[in-house]
């Protein structure tokens, strides 16, 4: 995993040989992006609860398709950690078609050269200090590291167009997706230069996962 940024080292550091095996360390890493797993569900989820769901009673997803995703992808997956803590993610899934329909909500296509970003989201205490477009920088640039991956895809409210423009996302239309009286913009971004052969980059010095096996069980929908 990386370590970004110093350690905090308010105690001097303790060699190796002045650790007992059964003495546990408990220096957690200042900074690190990871996948998330099915275990990182409750706490990405509780993010969603304040970012969305105390606004307009909704969320992009709800807690057993965080689940999903984090089982059939997580390796489409990011989250930023701080200190033990889950203060940003993003979730994505594979998608086969050149637009978004209401299938992309719940599916992954194994086979699909498209990355559908489902979420960006940041915790209440961390937002407005750059973090979200750090980490969908970190995320497109370890999309270049996937060999099949063409592009990202997502869909926001028109408020964010301007955001994810920031991030190089471009327009490509009103998206065919409705959610209750919400619509939404569709944007794109151009994955290419695919660097994973420089996997030891500092730009990309993410874990190298590989895309999951095309296994057709993976499509599966989601059962709600
Ligand atoms: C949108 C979000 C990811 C931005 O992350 P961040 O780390 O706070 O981003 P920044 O530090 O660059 O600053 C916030 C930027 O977000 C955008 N933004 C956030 N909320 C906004 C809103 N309600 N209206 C317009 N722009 C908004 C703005 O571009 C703003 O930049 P500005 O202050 O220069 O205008 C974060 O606000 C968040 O998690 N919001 C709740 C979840 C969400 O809406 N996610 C996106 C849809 S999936």
């Amino acid at each position: 995993m990386l370590v970004v940024g110093p350690q905090p080292s308010s105690k001097p550091m303790q060699s190796p040989s002045t650790i007992s095996p059964g003495q546990r360390r408990h220096t957690l890493p200042a900074s690190e992006f990871r996948p998330l797993n099915t275990q990182d569900a409750i706490s990405v989820f509780e993010i969603e609860r304040e970012a969305f769901i105390s606004v307009s009673g909704d969320c992009p997803l709800h807690l057993d398709e965080v689940r999903h995703f984090l089982t059939l992808c997580p390796e489409l997956s990011m989250g930023w950690i701080e200190e033990g803590r889950l203060v940003a993610f993003i979730i994505g899934s594979l998608w086969d078609q050149d637009r978004l329909t209401t299938d992309a909500l719940t599916l992954h296509k194994p086979r699909g050269t498209t990355v559908h970003v489902h979420v960006l989201a940041v915790h209440r205490t961390f937002r407005q200090q750059g973090k979200g477009p750090i980490l969908m920088w970190r995320y497109l640039q370890y999309l270049r590291c996937l060999p099949r991956v063409r592009r990202a895809v997502l869909m926001c409210e028109d408020f964010l167009v301007p955001f994810y423009r920031k991030s190089g996302f471009k327009v490509l239309g009103r998206c065919a997706i409705t959610v209750a009286n919400l619509t939404f913009t569709e944007m794109w971004f151009p994955i290419s230069g695919h660097a994973y052969m420089r996997r030891n980059s500092e730009a990309i010095r993410f874990p190298q996962l590989a895309l999951p096996l095309e296994s057709p069980s993976t499509s599966e929908q989601l059962d709600t």
